[in-house]
């Protein structure tokens, strides 16, 4: 048994089962060393409902949907910011640049949502009168219900251009106070939904010519990795960009993808 002094302590078998629901429901694989990053998330939840130790909460977790739920959400990292990695947006651009007719981007695990809103922003500098919508998909429900407001704390605006607050933001006042609100200049084309890319992908959402999936590959591994990357690609067009993060590797795997730079690639066929 591991215990912190404010903690609850779980045994080997709980977190065994933990990480399996977890594995299940979402694809992300909890290594080892994340013992304590469960323990630390969770020990509030088992208190909320009076659980004195995770054996309980398992029993809980495995007949409620909606209690699995809550579980994925607050084991999922969630950290993000504006304009995170630039390079990235400077392949948006110029993408724009060389593509006629509508553009549609998807943020693949939005988190809440500043890549999606720094996307929306960048579209909207460099299009001239094309049409254009970003959706954001994240399997946490929690992430998704912040990112559809659009609000944002004001201390984000040192990492958004001058000129692009001016235009595209509105400094809250009374109860918005201390916050942001993105204009419906750009929010009017940004949609966030729930999506888990351990599953395929509903068509209905239509194809992408650029999918951001970035900092997320960093949780899967083998074949959940793989899988992942070709539910994402279903969604993709022919041509169309994917972007992951800088420290996520694709190498050796058998995709339909041509690299263009660190970390960008196309969708071949
Ligand atoms: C570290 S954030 C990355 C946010 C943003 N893409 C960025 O690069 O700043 C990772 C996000 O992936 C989401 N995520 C993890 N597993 C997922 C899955 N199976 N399907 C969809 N989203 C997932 C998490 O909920 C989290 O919000």
């Amino acid at each position: 048994m591991l215990a912190t002094k404010t903690c609850m302590a779980i045994s080997d078998g709980e977190f065994q089962a933990l990480r399996k629901i977890m594995q299940t429901a979402s694809g992300i694989e909890l290594a080892d060393e994340k013992r304590y990053l469960v323990i630390n998330r969770l020990s509030k939840r088992l208190r909320l409902h009076g659980f004195e130790n995770f054996g309980a909460y398992l029993a809980l977790v495995r007949q409620d949907p909606v209690e699995r739920q809550m579980l994925v959400d607050l084991l999922t990292t969630n950290e993000t910011w504006f304009f995170r990695e630039p390079k990235h947006f400077d392949w948006l651009r110029r993408f724009c640049r060389e593509h006629r007719g509508m553009v549609r981007v998807w943020s693949a695990a939005s988190s809440t949502g500043e890549e999606a809103y720094s996307i929306g922003m960048t579209l909207a500098e460099s299009l001239a009168g094309q049409r254009w919508e970003v959706v954001g998909t994240d399997i946490s429900h929690s992430v998704v219900e912040r990112a559809n407001r659009g609000l944002f704390p004001a201390k984000v605006i040192d990492s958004i251009p001058r000129e692009y607050l001016r235009k595209y933001w509105l400094k809250g006042i009374d109860e918005y106070a201390g916050s942001i609100l993105a204009k419906s200049d750009i929010r009017d084309h940004i949609h966030f939904r729930v999506g888990n890319l351990n599953q395929r992908l509903p068509s209905s959402m239509g194809l992408f010519d650029v999918a951001f999936l970035r900092n997320v590959l960093i949780y899967f591994s083998g074949e959940g990795k793989l899988r992942l990357i070709r539910h994402v690609l279903e969604r993709v067009k022919p041509d169309g960009l994917l972007m992951v993060g800088h420290s996520e590797s694709l190498f050796g795997l058998d995709l339909p993808l041509e690299q263009l730079a660190p970390s960008i690639y196309r969708k071949t066929h």
